[in-house]
Order: structure tokens, then C-alpha cells, then sequence
């Protein structure tokens, strides 16, 4: 099998500050890759990368078998502030990044993803009158609309409150369940990265490399509790631990 995003000895600096130092990593199809790394290691920047908002120093990204030169559409973005249009409806930001289709099947599409995300009673509405949870719901309706096979998410629920964010990761795995798409989801909750991925890369401190990796190998209906889940936590927060110098 083919990966559908392969990083090649990636080296970023900025101006003379090295932040990502030789990393290499690839990722197959349908993978839900979760990185960990201490605030500045280059996480987000990892992430626009992949997505051509910025190009490695040196090194290759590859997407789909092309060098990722600029931004595309193979992936949908997903942000931590939801990056909403604050002028359009909950249908028009879903909308918002259709191309090439009538009126009339941009309605359609809109309505079904937010529908799909739980918000048909809002759909009408514009983004001030929704709650963090539903915004982050719209967002990821807006990042699915045009089908892209790659959904990049950065931080996406690291403004929620506890609750909530429970519950959109469990929608967010429910509303995947039906799709093959490859995710790159960056965090910096172990628990929200055991219960989501199926592989996990932690980063060390800047300059970052790959410190720890690993494959999380739960059957069936993910739970945020059980022995499995609890062992893999504890090794990944071991090894984050210690780059971000919480005693444990
Ligand atoms: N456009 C830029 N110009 C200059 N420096 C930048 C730019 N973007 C990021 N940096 C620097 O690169 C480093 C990595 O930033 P990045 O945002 O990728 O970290 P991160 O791992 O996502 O951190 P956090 O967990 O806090 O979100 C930081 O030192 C940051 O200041
Ligand atoms: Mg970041």
C-alpha cells in the first residue's frame, strides 16, 4: 500500500532558529495519526507543511505522490479557533468551500454534512450564536463538504471544556466511522490521543525528532478506561513527561 503522506528528513527553521530537526514519518491510508510533542516543537508547523501553507527548509513532502508546493485540496483544515466566517450561516460556512456545483447541490451537500455533525436545528443560524462545541462541529462539517481523503486537525478541541470535549470525540469517531479519510491530529492530551488514534509520534523538545512511537492496538469501540488503554497512556505520558519536565 501506497502512503498517502510521506515526510522525508524534514528540516524547518525560521530565520535561524531550527525548530524541526530531520524527521521522518509516513502515513498509509486511513491511518489516524496522532502527534504529542512540548508547546513549540513545531506541531502546528508540521501540520502546515503538510498542508503547504509553509515548506520545509529542506527534505521532501510528499502528498498523494506530489511534493506539496503549495495549499490544495487534498485536505480539509481543521483549527483550534474554528475559523468560522462570522458573516455567514451555518450552511454558508459549510458551503463556503464548494466548488465546481450548482446552488442546488451545494445546499444538498451543506445540509447533509450538518446534519451529519448534529446541527440541522441551527443550520440557519451565524456563528455568534453557537456554542464552542457547535462551532468546532460546523468546522469539521465544512472540512468533510468537499470530500477531501486527508482532514488536518490542530488542536481542534483544545478549547473545549472537559465535557464537551468528550463528547465530540466520540462524535468526531462516530462521525468517521462511515468515511475513509487519513487524519493528522495534533494534541496535547494523552488520553484524547489513545482514545482517537491508531498511531501515536511524540516530538521532543525543539529542535524536535521522533522520540517514541506507537501503535495503538484496541478492538473495537474505543473507551476512555480498561488495562490497554491505561497502559498506553502511561508509556506515552512517560515519554512526554520527560521532554516537558513534569516530575512524575
Ligand atoms: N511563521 C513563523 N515565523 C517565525 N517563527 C515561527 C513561525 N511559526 C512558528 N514559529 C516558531 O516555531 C516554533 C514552533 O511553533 P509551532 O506553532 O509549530 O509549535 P507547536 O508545537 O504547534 O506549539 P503549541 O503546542 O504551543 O501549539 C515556535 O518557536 C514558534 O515561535
Ligand atoms: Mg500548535
Amino acid at each position: 500500500m501506497d502512503s498517502i503522506i510521506i515526510c522525508n528528513n524534514i528540516i524547518k527553521k525560521f530565520e535561524n532558529l531550527l525548530i524541526i530537526n530531520n524527521v521522518s514519518f509516513s502515513v498509509d491510508p486511513g491511518e489516524f495519526l496522532v502527534l504529542l510533542g512540548p508547546s513549540g516543537c513545531g506541531k502546528s508547523t508540521f501540520l502546515n507543511m503538510i498542508a503547504g501553507f509553509e515548506r520545509p527548509t529542506s527534505g521532501d513532502m510528499l502528498v498523494m505522490n506530489n511534493k506539496v508546493t503549495k495549499p490544495n485540496r487534498n485536505y480539509g483544515f481543521v483549527f483550534q479557533d474554528y475559523a468560522l466566517f462570522p458573516w455567514l450561516t451555518v450552511l454558508g460556512n459549510v458551503e463556503s468551500g464548494l466548488f465546481n456545483k450548482t446552488k442546488k447541490e451545494k445546499k444538498e451537500i451543506a445540509e447533509y454534512y450538518v446534519n451529519l455533525v448534529g446541527l440541522n436545528e441551527f443550520k440557519n443560524e451565524y456563528p455568534y450564536k453557537l456554542s464552542g462545541g457547535m462551532k468546532q462541529r460546523v468546522s469539521i462539517a465544512r472540512a468533510l463538504a468537499y470530500d477531501p481523503p486527508i482532514l488536518l486537525m490542530d488542536e481542534p478541541f483544545g478549547a473545549l471544556d472537559a465535557q464537551t470535549r468528550k463528547v465530540m470525540q466520540q462524535e468526531l469517531l462516530r462521525i468517521l466511522k462511515d468515511f475513509k479519510k487519513t487524519i493528522v491530529f495534533v494534541t496535547h492530551s494523552v488520553v484524547e490521543a489513545v482514545y482517537l488514534a491508531s498511531r501515536v509520534i511524540v516530538l521532543s523538545k525543539r529542535p524536535s525528532n521522533i522520540i517514541y512511537e506507537e501503535h495503538i492496538d484496541i478492538e473495537g469501540e474505543r473507551h476512555f478506561t480498561g488495562d490497554k488503554f491505561n497502559f498506553y497512556r502511561e508509556k506515552i505520558l512517560h515519554y512526554l513527561n520527560h521532554e516537558t519536565g513534569v516530575r512524575e
